[in-house]
This record gives structure tokens, C-alpha cells and sequence, in this order.
């Protein structure tokens, strides 16, 4: 499997990943110029975008993608963006040899979702390394972030690869064993801890 991190404008990564034949984009963002450069020199068919939530800055490419290379886009079904196919919590997205398992992982956006691919977790703004996302945002809710990240990610096994949506972090990825020994939002809080610890700036 061919995976690359891609960082261009800005602290958004978007990522490109592909089996010998099918490529696949998460998360534009800024990156479409770049991005459409790659899949060219990769010589795969971009078939389709998938957004991890709706916001600019993950989606702000998506259009000159799309117009590029014909691709489909793929959301979360709250999400509100134009999308070609609408996914859910624990349905998988199979394309050639690449299959990912979504995640639905509301708290930053109500269509906030984490993709896992073989071993890599894919975490857009739910997750950074040494960080979470924000709740305090239009439609955040601290309580479905606490079940996003401590009954989902956290069940996840330690060598689970993190992959962000932002290099907000001493490192661009990092893996589950080492967000939870080192991540402060993921200390063990109880629920009203949590909401409480997040309710701080
Ligand atoms: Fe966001």
C-alpha cells in the first residue's frame, strides 16, 4: 500500500493513499494543486475524496479535485458538504485492495469520523498528536468527544498508527500507546471531568 502525509499550506495534512491501481485523497484541504501533481506522477485513477468532517480547511480542495479527476466524494451522512456517497459508523469503504473502516467519531463536528486503514488511523480534528479537537466550535459537544476518544480510538490497539489533520504536534503522526501515555486530553477523566477540563481554554 502506497500512503504519503502530504503538508502544504498552512498546518493541514491531507493524505493520499493507493494500492497499484486506485488512489484515494483524505481531506484536500489547501493541498489540490500539490496533490493533483502526485496522483499524476503516481499514474493511479483518483476515484474518490473522502473528508474526515466538513470543514473549510479539510474540504477547501475537494472542487478542483473533483473537476481534476472525475473522483467521487465521500462523507460522513450528518455532513453537509456536496457529496456523492454518504457513509456511516463502522461501514467500510472498499476501493482495489484498499479497505477503510469508518469511525464515527463526533465531538469536534457532528460528522466528525476517524478512517482505519490496516494499521493506521486516519484521526482528522478528533485526535493530534499531544492534543484533541475542539469542542467549543459550532456543533462541538465535549460529551461526544469523550465517547469518541475514550470507548473508540482508546479501544484501539497501542501500535495503531495515528495520522492527524493537523501538524499541531512535537511529531507529524504517532501511535495510540504513545497518545495515551502522553496526550493530556487523554488522561483518565470521568465523563464530567472531561466536560469540565475541555469547558477551559
Ligand atoms: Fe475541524
Amino acid at each position: 500500500m502506497y500512503f504519503k502525509q502530504v503538508k502544504g499550506i498552512g498546518d493541514n495534512f491531507s493524505y493520499v493513499i493507493a494500492d497499484s491501481r486506485y488512489a484515494v485523497i483524505v481531506d484536500p484541504s489547501y493541498n489540490a494543486t500539490l496533490l493533483i501533481q502526485l496522483i499524476d506522477t503516481l499514474d493511479r485513477s483518483l476515484t474518490f475524496i473522502i473528508n474526515t468532517h466538513h470543514h473549510h480547511d479539510h474540504t477547501a480542495g475537494n472542487i478542483q479535485v473533483k473537476n481534476h479527476f472525475s473522483c467521487r466524494i465521500i462523507a460522513h451522512r450528518l455532513s453537509g458538504i456536496a457529496k456523492d456517497c454518504d457513509v456511516e459508523d463502522n461501514d467500510l469503504i472498499t476501493i482495489g485492495k484498499l479497505t477503510f473502516q469508518v469511525i464515527h467519531t463526533p465531538g469536534h463536528t457532528p460528522d466528525s469520523m476517524c478512517l482505519l486503514i490496516d494499521n493506521k488511523l486516519l484521526t482528522g480534528d478528533t485526535l493530534f498528536v499531544g492534543e484533541c479537537g475542539r469542542t467549543d466550535l459550532a456543533e462541538g459537544n465535549s460529551k461526544d468527544m469523550y465517547d469518541s476518544l475514550f470507548h473508540k480510538i482508546l479501544a484501539l490497539p497501542d501500535t495503531t498508527e495515528v495520522y492527524p489533520g493537523h501538524d499541531y504536534g512535537p511529531k507529524p503522526s504517532s501511535t495510540i500507546g504513545y497518545e495515551r501515555e502522553t496526550n493530556y486530553t487523554l488522561k483518565p477523566r470521568t465523563l464530567t471531568e472531561f466536560i469540565e477540563f475541555m469547558s477551559v481554554p
